[in-house]
């Protein structure tokens, strides 16, 4: 999020365009609190994980009133546009303020979670993907040591983006993400046969959408004799320094964002798509969900062999 600040300003600088950052997400806006952003304010940010405007979950502007006090907070400070820099719930409360105000509103997708319609990468995605990426590859050296099996829990909300990808490239036998439902028999019986024909150790990646993957390691060990340990590599994943992807990724997305604002162009959301920077309206990106690659499931199958 922090490259993204900073691309925002610098570009909107080279166009003179004063910028200004609302501290703590909606709340800012509720409470008109902001700092002027300058190019030298933003410096030495591109590599902090985070965000130096700092954030927070505002429940007060799920309401009518909160989201009129924001609206008014653009109005009185002859905001011309607004770049919402955030996931689906962000998204979907730019949408609400829209119908509040004649500010131009985009949305820049930054979440680990990578659901948002109309992009296919989402800003923090790549970091999180190697942050447990590189977690994992040292927790494999205790399951092919001690011969065991581990169920590596990853974030992702509801969603399996995150555990796929990871799955994938930390080459787990098994990948459970929420979109697609399992029978535990079948997963036993993958295990045991893991085991049958050789395979002594075993990584199971899941998304924490699927459920208490607590209660699922013990049965998985109760029903296949498999020795089993759970990790779960929690926050880690929503900070760090960002990697060089996604620092490119906040910086395109950035400069797509403040050319659509000065072109006069609104109510959109930045994305990668065919591997090229557009955008998409932003009541298309809240009210599509974006699909899960079947192919990339069927891969990581295949993989697994
Ligand atoms: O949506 C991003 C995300 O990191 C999810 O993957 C995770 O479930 C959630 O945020 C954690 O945030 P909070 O601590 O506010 O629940």
């Amino acid at each position: 999020m922090n490259a993204a600040i900073r691309a925002v300003v610098r570009i909107a600088y080279s166009k003179k365009l004063q910028v200004l950052g609302f501290r703590r997400g909606w709340e800012g806006l509720i409470t008109n609190t902001f700092t002027a952003l300058t190019p030298r304010s933003v410096g030495g940010i591109i590599q902090l994980g985070g965000t130096i405007l700092h954030t927070s979950r505002c429940p007060e502007f799920r309401k009518r009133e909160g989201i009129r006090k924001a609206a008014e907070t653009l109005g009185l400070n002859h905001i011309d546009g607004l770049v919402v820099i955030g996931g689906n719930g962000s998204f979907k409360g730019a949408l609400g303020l829209s119908a509040y105000t004649d500010t131009m509103i985009v949305g820049v997708p930054a979440s680990i979670d990578n659901d948002v319609f109309g992009t296919e990468e989402t800003i923090g995605f790549d970091t999180a993907t190697n942050t447990a990426v590189t977690e994992i590859d040292k927790i494999r050296d205790t399951a092919v040591s001690h011969e065991r099996v581990f169920m590596i829990e990853v974030m992702g909300r509801e969603r399996g983006f995150l555990a796929l990808a990871v799955g994938l490239t930390v080459g787990a036998e098994i990948v459970l993400v929420p979109e697609v439902k399992y029978r535990k028999e079948n997963l036993f019986k993958t295990i045991r046969e893991n085991r049958a024909k050789g395979k002594k150790s075993g990584l199971i990646v899941a998304a924490e959408g699927i459920g208490d993957t607590r209660l699922l390691a013990r049965q998985i060990q109760r029903n296949t004799k498999a020795e089993v340990r759970l990790s779960i590599i929690g926050y880690a994943q929503r900070g760090g320094s960002p990697t060089a992807r996604s620092r490119l990724l906040a910086s395109l997305f950035a400069q797509k964002a403040v050319e659509m604002l000065s072109d006069g162009e609104g109510n959109g959301v930045v994305g990668l798509q065919n591997g090229k920077i557009g955008s998409v309206e932003l009541q298309k990106s809240c009210e599509t969900e974006k699909t899960l690659d079947p192919t990339l499931l069927e891969l990581a199958v295949v993989l697994a062999t």
